[in-house]
């Protein structure tokens, strides 16, 4: 009789059996500080790694386009019009000094035209008409109003540069032809082409 009521006892008790959830994986084991570190360098070299060959194709590329722009100067043509010889009165006229560096000279019977390049070092005189002579600025050499020198260092006369009228009566220079009046030898300022006669 106890048997029966223990057994009514456990039976009343007891769970049903339950088979057991499967087991998780075991989790990755958890980085430590020095893998960390690890992977952070090898991040780090790659990108200075990264940014050397960016820096290096950029610079290999704006030297290909530089190649495009080719350090040309582009010099102002050395033959120009000055306008008529009418234009032009008796005396020094320095109106073109700036842009060409010419001084036009009229004379009762001819023209010329004078390139203002002093012949001591290449400084530019200077027209000073209350002393009536070209100054250099750089040494102080003295030229009278036919560009011949008097005072200073200059060793001879300032050239004179090729002068021809053009079709329509305009005065044509050309400062890359000079005639000039080397030190102890024949002057070519009479030359054809140094002067227009006018
Ligand atoms: S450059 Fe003209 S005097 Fe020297």
């Amino acid at each position: 009789m106890a048997e029966s009521t223990d057994a009514t006892v456990l039976g009343q008790n007891s769970k049903p059996e339950v088979n057991p959830a499967p087991a998780k994986p075991a989790a990755k084991p958890a980085k430590t500080g020095a893998g960390e570190g690890e992977d952070e360098i090898l991040g780090k070299r790659r990108r200075i790694i990264w940014a050397c060959i960016v820096g290096y194709l950029s610079v290999s590329f704006l030297m290909f386009l530089r190649f495009f722009f080719p350090r040309t100067l582009f010099e102002p043509s050395t033959i120009f019009k000055v306008g008529y010889p009418s234009d032009f009165s008796i005396g020094v006229d320095t109106k073109f000094q700036k842009a060409y560096r010419i001084a036009v000279v009229r004379e009762p019977e001819r023209l010329f035209v004078i390139y203002l390049k002093c012949t001591h070092l290449g400084c530019t005189p200077d027209w000073k008409p209350a002393e009536d002579k070209f100054k250099c600025p750089c040494h102080g050499s003295g030229y009278t109003s036919e560009g011949v020198n008097f005072e200073g260092p200059a060793p001879r006369p300032m050239d004179r540069a090729r002068v021809e009228l053009d079709a329509e009566g305009q005065i044509v220079v050309d400062t890359g032809r000079v005639y000039s009046w080397p030190k102890g030898q024949p002057s070519h300022f009479n030359d054809p082409g140094a002067f227009i006669a006018v």
